[in-house]
């Protein structure tokens, strides 16, 4: 890995252009401590999406790198170095982790970026720094969550104590890769367990990298491994291995589906998921701010290219509102105009890949027959030779359309007229996924119904994809189950431990 000059803050686009063209990005899997190759000695090649250019060679790792990734970790477990220590060690190593992810800044934001295509501005303020913050937290939190004595009279004491589970596989995607690995692997971590990260195949470096932060934090050899590679060559042994006792998945439904059955047909492992989803932004006339509204609903689709499983896809706009809320929509969309991700001016980066470009073309396609573009539509900068998508707005859509009901992860919000409350709650519910709801109104219980009516894991009143860490994240039905962020996801990795111990002689 080139040292990258951080004393250099945030240049202008040839700054970073020469950053990046000096960039040896680490491609190699890490088990057991230290940088591998791929067992088989394979890679892949791992692509800037903005300029469709090969950045690095990936290990593509397979059955036998997880199955040393496993014997790694579970021999890690058993010696109880990371499992059994004080939590107050396991306290300072991640605060140390959190720091030197922070330190690393410039050069994972610029890693992130190249591997995505997602704005630099963005790796470098919310990414890096909301993937350290991660750490901290619960780096924080593991030494001062106390377990429980119950009342049990004099004759007994019984506890009820938090025991890592084991092994906990960490198969993350590529809209938020290094945040999303921190979301599973801080609090996998934090109570004591041995964690396997699987990056995606689209975005490995930066979790390969923070392997080597991690050594330098202290985290023992075997504790903490990256296992880069495509789904069905490491995700599925992942899912399938009967010495992974828990799996933290972010990522499509369809593979969240899988990762059930992988853990039916092995060893029942816990299976944690945070999938697909299709969220409903719903303006009522009563919204007093317009304009905020409509720069909400802008950012809410096209925050990271419309890359974001809680994008709001859905804009629900009242009917006696549409001409007014419409002009403002416009003008909010302008402001996120795709250009060079290193450029600090850019308002959207490019898309992950070609693949995904393709996938969101043929969405537009299909809507198309079903609606009217206000603005988009089409793939642009192509003589960068990257992958870009206007931002793009359907007017008019009926909630049934395909593309008002399937997540499309990309740049293309669903504008759908309404009349009544009842009327916008059932169409909103309607959806197979319950990951987000933003609602618009300045009518205090209008606001309380419709939080409490609408079937999701977080509802946002008056603001957009309202994320913390002190609060959960995930959803319901097919968006998933359990939760990432907050103190709750401590326990998605812990055991519950009973004891009763009988005691003789009664009270003094
Ligand atoms: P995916 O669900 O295939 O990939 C997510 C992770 O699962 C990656 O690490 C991948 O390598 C792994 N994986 C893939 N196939 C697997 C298999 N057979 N067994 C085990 N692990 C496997 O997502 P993909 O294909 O990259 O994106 C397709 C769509 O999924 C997107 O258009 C979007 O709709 C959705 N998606 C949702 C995300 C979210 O944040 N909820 C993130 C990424 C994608
Ligand atoms: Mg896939």
């Amino acid at each position: 890995m080139t040292a990258i000059n951080t004393s250099i803050s945030a240049g202008d686009v040839s700054e970073w252009t020469s950053r990046a063209d000096a960039i040896r990005p680490e491609g190699r899997a890490f088990i057991h401590g230290r940088y591998l190759p791929a067992a088989s000695g394979k890679t892949f090649d791992c692509i800037n999406p903005a300029t469709g250019k090969t950045i690095a060679q990936v290990a593509s790792c397979a059955t036998s790198d997880v199955d040393a990734a496993v014997k790694s970790a579970r021999k890690a477990f058993d010696t109880g170095t990371w499992s059994q220590c004080d939590p107050s060690e396991r306290r300072k190593s991640l605060i140390r982790l959190a720091d030197l992810i922070e330190g690393a800044r410039e050069e994972l934001a610029l890693l992130e970026t190249l591997d995505t295509g997602k704005l630099l501005r963005d790796s470098l303020t919310l990414d890096i720094p909301g993937s350290a913050d991660v750490f901290r937290f619960f780096g924080e939190a593991c030494d001062k969550l106390l377990d429980e004595a119950v009342p049990a009279g004099s004759e007994a004491l019984a506890t009820i104590t938090r025991e890592p589970v084991g092994i906990v596989g960490a198969v993350v995607p590529w809209n938020f890769p290094l945040k999303m690995a921190a979301w599973k692997c801080a609090p996998a971590l934090a109570a004591g367990n041995s964690v396997i990260l699987k990056p995606a195949e689209q975005s490995p470096l930066t979790a390969i990298r923070i392997a080597a932060l991690a050594v330098e934090a202290g985290i023992p050899e075997g504790v903490f491994n990256v296992l880069p590679g495509f789904g069905p060559e490491v995700g599925a042994p992942i899912g399938l291995h009967c010495d992974i006792d828990c799996v933290g998945f972010t990522g499509s439904t369809e593979i969240g589906k899988r990762f059930m059955t992988y853990a039916g047909r092995s060893n029942m492992k816990r299976i944690w998921l945070e999938c697909g989803g299709k969220s409903a932004f719903v303006v009522f006339p009563d919204c007093k701010d317009l304009k905020a509204a409509a720069q909400a609903a802008a950012a809410g689709i096209f925050f990271n290219q419309g890359e974001v499983c809680s994008a709001t896809s859905r804009l629900f706009v009242h009917e006696d509102i549409t001409k007014e809320l419409t002009p403002l929509l416009l003008e909010a969309a302008m402001a996120y105009q795709p250009g060079n991700p290193l450029d600090q001016a850019s308002g959207m980066g490019a898309m992950i890949s070609e693949e995904q470009t393709q996938r969101v073309l043929g969405y537009i396609e299909k809507g198309r027959g079903e609606a009217d573009i206000l603005i988009g539509g089409h793939r642009i900068l192509q003589e960068t030779g990257g992958s870009f998508i206007a931002p793009t707005i359907f007017n008019g859509v009926s909630a049934q359309a395909v593309i008002a009901t399937d997540e499309i992860f990309g740049p293309v919000l669903s504008v759908i007229p309404f009349k009544t409350e009842a009327e916008v709650v059932a169409a909103a519910n309607s959806s197979i996924y319950g990951l987000g709801a933003s609602v618009w109104t300045n009518d205090l219980d209008r606001a309380i119904r419709l939080s409490r009516a609408m079937h999701v894991g977080s509802v946002s009143i008056n603001t957009v994809d309202h994320v913390d860490l002190r609060t959960p994240f995930g959803g319901v039905k097919q968006s998933g189950n359990g939760r990432d962020l907050s103190l709750h996801a401590f326990d998605k990795y812990c055991d519950l431990k009973t004891t009763w111990i009988a005691l003789q002689g009664g009270p003094v």
